[in-house]
């Protein structure tokens, strides 16, 4: 098939080299010339596990980078919107790239053409698409419009696409729907994962993607509802974790414990310092907004934003209590990106805590083995946050260390090395990556999120005093 996606960013780029994966023709549209050259010059924008390979593979053949979009939308059966919803101050996505790239494909409509939304956008956008690209002078029996939700993540997405738990096709007729379900074919098909150079995915064995037809309403709704549901799984675990902590419980074990009822799963249960990215916190706000524009009370959005943002608070008063002061102290940072596998720094809660840190008059070593460049432009070259080569030079001579993203390298790390390297032997882990055990058994203070607090020498309390004072005594 001829296919056109427009927006090269996250989804777009990983959408367009997939296609061409499953034999299409595929053009992308961006205007950014910048990226444009990037791409044709044959470079990978994003750090993407597989990305690279299938950019290489097919640029040039199957897969080609324009500016032009009427070009672009005349040359292809189906035209995949991808471009950035970013949201407003009031939570409400923005969604004036999609209305723009509504009236290009308007104007240079010629023959029946299928416009596919994949940016994640509220409930109606597809009606908008259909109003706007009738009111730039599209025939009506010229387009559909189709909603397909991308669920991928970032740093496994190519996997994500390519095996998908689902794909859903939110079409209102069948005509439109035939066509979506041609350009996934050989997902659904399962010829694609008999090819010898398919990219390896998490199933081994015959393997044939699901394809869910729905309205293009309820496929608008599909991408909130997942996105706050897993949102809402974490801030439930983070809210387990802080009774755990209060109580004196392990959530880890606890997780255990309620993650292996199968009704509830053990994904998304991981406690920490509360998720980011570009999606879950923007995508929060907006089915927000779409439930209160449409009269719904939806609390349970509210307190998953509210725990989330409780949870760096949480975080900040662990490094408090864990050196006291904060002013002047030197600090070894463990992870910048909003989460391991990827370089992407956008509300990344490890960004929000180092800005924090900074406003307590601490200076910042940090280490993160994706996201430096990123987040050397994000605080600039006169910031208190210096950027280390590896994680043990980050640590030396820091006052302590605290682990913010999590990287499966920093679990590996050796906690004789890391007691060695620090000043004080603190570790404030925001992502429980290590064993308190090991911990304590490397002579390391350790704090982590719902698990008891790692202390070796511990202060003397009130009790503990009277009681060494009455020994004395006798
Ligand atoms: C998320 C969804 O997982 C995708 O299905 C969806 O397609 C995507 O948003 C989107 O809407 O485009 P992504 O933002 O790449 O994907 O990241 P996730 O892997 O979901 O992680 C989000 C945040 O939650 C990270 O900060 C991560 O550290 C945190 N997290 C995740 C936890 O704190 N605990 C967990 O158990 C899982």
């Amino acid at each position: 098939m001829r296919i056109a996606v427009v927006g090269s960013g996250y989804v777009g780029l990983v959408a367009g080299a997939c296609f061409a994966e499953l034999g299409h023709d595929v053009l992308l549209v961006d205007n950014d010339e910048r990226k444009l050259a990037e791409l044709q010059r044959g470079e990978c924008p994003i750090h993407e596990k597989f990305l690279p390979e299938l950019l290489e593979r097919h640029h040039g053949k199957r897969l080609g980078f324009t500016g032009d979009l009427a070009e672009a939308v005349r040359r292809s059966e189906v035209i995949f919107v991808a471009v950035g919803t970013p949201p407003k101050d009031d939570g409400d996505a923005d969604l004036s790239y999609v209305e723009s790239v509504a009236q290009g494909i308007a104007c240079a409509i010629d023959d029946y053409k299928v416009v596919v939304e994949k940016s994640t956008v509220p409930v109606y956008t597809n009606s908008w698409v259909r109003k706007i690209m009738l009111l730039n002078g599209a025939p009506a029996e010229l387009f559909d419009v189709v909603s397909n939700p991308e669920f991928l993540r970032e740093g496994t997405a190519v996997a994500d696409f390519l095996y998908p738990d689902r794909i859903v096709v939110g079409a209102d007729t069948d005509r439109c729907a035939e066509v979506v379900a041609r350009a996934y074919q050989p997902l659904t098909d399962g010829s694609y994962y008999k090819q010898p150079d398919a990219i390896p995915g998490p199933v081994t064995g015959a393997f044939e993607a699901n394809l869910i037809r729905t309205s293009a309403k309820s496929a608008e709704l599909i991408k909130h509802a997942s996105n706050a549901f897993l949102a809402m799984k974490i801030s439930f675990i983070n809210a387990v974790a802080s009774v755990c902590e209060a109580v004196g419980a392990d959530v880890e074990q606890v997780r255990e414990g309620i993650g292996s009822d199968s009704r509830i799963g053990r994904r998304f249960l991981s406690p920490g310092i509360g998720y980011g990215g570009s999606c879950f916190p923007k995508d929060l706000l907006a089915f927000r907004s779409v439930a209160r524009e449409n009269g719904c009370h939806f609390g349970l959005l509210d307190e998953t934003v509210r725990v989330n943002e409780e949870q760096r608070n949480r975080f900040m008063r662990k490094v408090h209590k864990a050196l006291w002061t904060l002013k002047g102290k030197k600090l070894a940072v463990l992870g910048l990106a909003f989460k391991n596998g990827t370089d992407d720094l956008r509300e990344s809660p490890a960004v929000a805590i180092i800005k924090s840190l900074l406003k307590e008059g601490c200076s910042i070593t940090a280490y993160d083995p994706a996201a430096m460049d990123r987040a050397a432009e994000e605080f600039g070259p006169n910031s208190a946050v210096k950027f280390a080569t590896s994680s043990y030079e980050a640590l030396e001579g820091a006052d302590a260390c605290l682990v913010l993203t999590e990287w499966e390298d920093f679990a590996a790390l050796d906690l004789g090395r890391i007691k060695q390297l620090l000043r004080y032997p603190i570790v404030v882990d925001g992502r429980n990556l290590f064993c308190p055990a090991l911990m304590e058994a490397a002579g390391l203070n350790y704090y982590s999120v719902g698990r008891p607090d790692v202390v070796r020498e511990r202060p003397a309390t009130i009790t503990s005093l009277k009681e060494a004072a009455k020994n004395e005594a006798a």
